[in-house]
């Protein structure tokens, strides 16, 4: 039997192990066509009814679209993600077909945000999600209509830049973490058991 002890993240794919989610970020330009590619990645991810629920709003460093979506981020959010090239907004159709609640558009957007990100990561681009985001202003400011609703932001660019850059705080945790919750206490093989969100193991 595989235990808990033996698999380790140094198992996982590298893509996957040298992920993290950067507040600093180089200066290197992301091009347009990096971008595009980025969005493509996440076209293709599955979703319920492939009904693709996920709308993006993006803009690059420079553009009125990009201090548009960096309005619309919360104040903590706008410590930092004024570092990064380029910025998103996520934000999902939340009816069906038939007009009734698409109980899983928030999952998919995850998805298309999971695909994009994996794909930055083969590129040598860091992804930051953050759900630290004014929800209506920025529905508002990108004239959302009624059926959509914006739930995340991403900040994304070449990992590098230089960390003391970053206001005092947010340099200090600015290193990948190493805590996750063990994997015996989220996936069962059998009935579910409540557990402790405990991160100590499985790093
Ligand atoms: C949906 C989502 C929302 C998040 N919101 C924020 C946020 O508003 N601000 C922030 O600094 N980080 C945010 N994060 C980043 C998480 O804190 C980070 O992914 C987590 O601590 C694990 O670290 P890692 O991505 O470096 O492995 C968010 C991540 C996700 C997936």
């Amino acid at each position: 039997m595989i235990t808990e002890k033996i698999l380790k993240k140094h198992d996982i794919h590298p893509l996957l192990q040298e992920r993290w989610s950067p507040r600093m970020f180089s200066d290197q330009t992301v091009m347009e066509s990096e971008i595009q590619l980025l969005l493509e990645a996440g076209r293709w991810a599955p979703s319920s009814n492939n009904l693709q629920p996920w709308r993006i709003i993006w803009g690059a460093k420079g553009s009125k679209t990009y201090d548009r979506i960096f309005e619309c981020l919360d104040s903590f959010n706008q410590k930092w993600a004024g570092n990064a090239p380029v910025l998103m907004l996520g934000a999902f159709k939340k009816t069906n077909a038939k007009d009734k609640e698409n109980f899983h558009a928030l999952h998919d957007l995850g998805a298309f945000s999971a695909h994009l990100t994996f794909q930055a990561q083969s590129m040598g681009l860091a992804v930051h999600q953050m759900a630290g985001v004014k929800h209506e202003k920025a529905h508002a400011e990108f004239k959302f209509t009624e059926d959509y609703h914006v739930a995340t932001a991403l900040a994304i660019g070449y990992y590098g830049g230089d960390r003391s850059d970053l206001p005092e705080d947010l340099e200090k945790i600015e290193t990948p973490t190493s805590e996750r919750t063990p994997r015996k206490d989220f996936a069962f093989n059998g009935d579910f058991k409540e557990t402790k969100n405990t991160s100590e193991e499985n790093k």
